[in-house]
């Protein structure tokens, strides 16, 4: 995980940032209000035992993020998430923007399972203001286990064809570079191709997929960070 610092000048008083000060890092009130007040944390987790389950790692740090979620019928009588509780090792990005989400999945009677998995790391982006855009990975963790803990939901309530299985698609056949990889990759800071292939080496044997490696980068790039 980066370490983060409080800024100690009068203007920045308050804010958090990176030990480089640089530009464009600053978190907005709203980031920081969920850092320093988040919502539905869950501190110890013995009520939660029969919630349903979800676990998640970065591969961009190595932090890890737990979700607990309570579905219920609505008054429609659709299946609702009406509580999401979380927990993390990650840092003041994840834990504002997975607090952001908790709030964005059960505000309103609570989400149907159909509405949560279409949910975009960008819709969370935009109701924090914004987050720096080397910060952006750890919002996907949130989003991550909210799956995985919707996956718990059909594994124990058997409507396993329903399981949704992310697996990657090889783009480089020779390196066995998956669409996942290139994901990684953008969500760690890479937006070029030069960036994509110092960090995964993809197209370095198998140049025809270069092609793709560009489609998937402006792909993941108007993914989470719009542009
Ligand atoms: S740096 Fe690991 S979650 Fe943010």
């Amino acid at each position: 995980m980066n370490p983060i610092t409080p800024a100690t000048t009068d203007a920045r008083k308050g804010d958090v940032v990176a030990p480089t000060k640089e530009k464009g890092w600053f978190y907005t009130d709203t980031v920081k209000d969920h850092f320093f007040h988040p919502k539905n944390f869950l501190d110890g987790e013995e009520d939660y035992k029969d919630a349903y389950l979800g676990m998640v790692g970065s591969p961009a740090c190595g932090d890890a993020m737990k979700v607990w979620l309570r579905i219920n019928k609505g008054t429609d009588g659709v299946e609702r998430i009406t509580e999401f509780k979380w927990k993390t090792f990650g840092c003041a990005s994840a834990i504002a923007s997975t607090s952001m989400l908790s709030v964005m999945v059960t505000e309103n009677e609570g989400l149907t399972l159909e509405e949560a998995l279409k949910l975009r790391p960008q819709q969370i982006m935009e109701r924090l203001g914004g987050l720096p855009n080397r910060k952006v990975h750890c919002s996907v963790l949130g989003d991550k286990a909210l799956r995985s803990a919707i996956n718990d939901y059909y594994r124990k309530t058997e409507q396993t064809d329903k399981i949704i299985v992310e697996q990657g698609r090889i783009i480089d056949k020779v390196l066995k570079i998956t669409d996942h990889d290139i994901e990684e990759a953008v969500l760690e800071g890479a937006d070029t191709l030069e960036k994509i292939q110092h960090k995964t080496k993809v197209g370095t044997g198998d140049p025809s997929c270069i092609p793709e490696v560009e489609q998937l980068l402006r792909f993941y790039k108007e993914k989470y960070f719009g542009s």
